[in-house]
């Protein structure tokens, strides 16, 4: 239909990407081949990543990651999200990327990882038009002593590409207010703060973030949903969703996208945003998401617009980067 591929050809923007999430399963298997690592467990035999359940995700996350062991891997990485990325009409981006699979936690280690990775990217920048800015990530259940080493790596690389810091991984252990320290330090640097929250856990994972971490942006934030007081909270102190319809749906969050808060979190006043997460594994693009709720929410033109404009206000990006796409 003509009104949906207009829609899936708007320039979009993207806060919520985990960089190793983002790799084409294609991609993972080439370089397992070259490196003689085994990964045949972590794939069905269609080719797509295989898992039961988020925790089981997870760990194959972790072993599809585990082939990327260089700099120059990671640049080669880079160049193959951009290339999805800029199929898909997205302008600007900012990724997850974790000191634990970049060096681990090294600083050294991990000024090389990121020198390959931004180096690639400049010239995805130059040859497909779409702008990548990072954002250091620590990973929950990998617990606080890591976390400190990923924010030491972020606050000595802080600086106009490397804005933010944030937390991923596995909701379920450990407490947000465990990675205050980390959060505090990233803060002093100056970055953008986000935390994975209500995802799985309940409305007070969301409040935790904010009041513990101090964070601006929550990464999901859907399940607040439950709780009217949390959402009129979010809403009042102008917090913003990185929500990822797709992938709560993938995952089962939610039976379906009908049943998906977007649209009521957005009605209650909350700035909402549209990511993909981790597009391979969760079967969905940017492409996808568009039509996806413009059918299902018969979102137009001027609702993405919205959309996007909510993303590049919430950016940790410098301003006169924002007001280049904006
Ligand atoms: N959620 C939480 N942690 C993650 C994810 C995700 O989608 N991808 C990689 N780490
Ligand atoms: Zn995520």
């Amino acid at each position: 239909e003509e009104r949906l591929e207009q829609i899936a050809a708007l320039p979009k923007t993207e806060l919520h990407l985990h960089f190793e999430g983002a790799a084409p399963p294609g991609f993972i298997r080439g370089l397992a081949k070259e490196k003689h690592v085994d990964l045949s467990g972590i794939f069905n035999r269609d080719g797509s990543y295989a898992y039961r359940d988020f925790v089981h995700f997870l760990s194959v996350y972790e072993a599809a990651t585990s082939v990327l062991k260089t700099p120059d891997d990671y640049a080669r990485l880079t160049t193959a999200v951009l290339e999805e990325c800029a199929k898909n009409g997205v302008i600007y981006a900012e990724t997850f990327l974790s000191p634990d699979f970049c060096g681990g936690g090294d600083v050294p280690a991990w000024r090389e990882y990121l020198h390959a990775i931004r180096e690639a990217a400049d010239a995805a920048e130059r040859d497909m038009g779409i702008t990548l800015r990072g954002v250091v990530t620590c990973i929950r259940h990998f617990g606080p002593d890591k976390a400190k080493r990923a924010a030491l790596c972020a606050a000595e690389t802080a600086g106009d590409w490397l804005c933010g810091f944030g937390m991923a991984g596995d909701e379920n252990r450990g407490e947000q207010k465990d990675f205050a320290y980390s959060f505090d330090m990233a803060r002093e640097a100056g970055l953008g703060l986000t935390s994975h929250a209500c995802e799985w856990r309940g409305a007070s994972e969301a409040r935790n973030a904010i009041r513990d971490l101090g964070v601006s942006r929550i990464g999901h934030g859907v399940r607040a949903i439950a709780d009217p007081a949390t959402v009129e909270m979010i809403a009042e102190e102008g917090i913003t969703l990185e929500v990822c319809p797709g992938s709560n749906v993938f995952l089962g969050v939610f039976p379906s996208l009908k049943d998906h808060p977007i649209e009521r979190l957005r009605k209650a006043g909350v700035k909402v945003t549209v990511s993909t997460d981790d597009p391979p594994f969760f079967h969905t693009t940017m492409r996808k998401e568009y039509t996806d709720l413009a059918k299902t929410f018969g979102w137009d033109e001027a609702d993405f617009l919205e959309i996007n404009r909510n993303a590049m206000h919430a950016a940790f990006c410098d301003d006169a980067t924002r007001d280049a796409i904006l």
